[in-house]
């Protein structure tokens, strides 16, 4: 190969590689392809999202949700509740990349571990005083105290949580850039699911009965 063909032939690489590059940061949901696209979720065809109710059939109220009236109920083992503003609760997201959460805490409560693998997340706390923490692929922590007003930012699939440090209740709304970012809940993946007790125990080096006492603590 020539000189000046061996340069060009680098410089085409070169250029694929920049070309492709940016590829993995288109990641958010898609565009929409129309104004909008109110999910009907019981139609029979499965696509990549949900098909549209038809536009004729489309109401005011395709757009609204009120589902972040009520108080999450928190009695239960994480002492926090979870309300989503998705497209399953509120079909008129589809499409449009984006929904929200309501996350109620009782004292001392936590939305324990987990990671969204559809979409990074804001949020901003309204009540009450929030640890919110998230972990990087390298195992690098950040986390930070807030009250009301703060606001996080939580990147796309890493591992993250919040926990009630205040003396009372706290309350805090978070919205992602997915109509379903899906959430992968650490301790239920693990401890809830029917992972074989081998995988865990050789992941965790501890015994069977240790592995047992984790899991009867999530109803398995
Ligand atoms: C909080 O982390 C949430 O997913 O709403
Ligand atoms: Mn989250």
């Amino acid at each position: 190969m020539s000189a000046m063909a061996s340069l060009l032939f680098h410089l085409l690489c070169c250029l694929t590689v920049f070309w492709l590059l940016p590829l993995p940061s288109h990641s958010a949901d898609p565009d929409p392809l129309q104004d909008f696209c109110v999910a009907n979720l019981s139609a029979s065809i499965s696509v990549n999202g949900f098909p549209c109710k038809p536009a004729s059939e489309v109401t005011s109220d395709d757009f609204f949700f009120d589902g972040f009236t009520q108080e999450g109920n928190t009695t239960n083992a994480f002492a926090s509740f979870l309300t989503p503003g998705n497209v399953l609760s509120f079909p008129g997201l589809n499409t449009l990349g984006i929904s929200m959460n309501r996350v109620d805490f009782a004292r001392g409560g936590i939305n324990p571990p987990h990671s969204h693998p559809r979409a990074s997340e804001v949020g901003v706390v309204i009540e009450g005083k929030l640890l919110v923490g998230f972990v990087t692929t390298n195992n690098v922590y950040y986390s930070k105290v807030l009250t009301a007003g703060h606001m996080f930012a939580i990147p796309r699939g890493l591992v993250h949580f919040q926990l009630n440090v205040g003396d009372g209740k706290a309350l805090a709304y978070t919205a992602f850039n997915s109509h379903l970012p899906g959430a992968a809940i650490v301790p239920l993946n693990l401890f809830a699911s029917s992972i074989p007790n081998e995988v865990l125990t050789k992941t965790f080096q501890v015994d069977a009965d240790l592995i047992n006492t984790i899991k009867s603590k999530f109803g398995s």
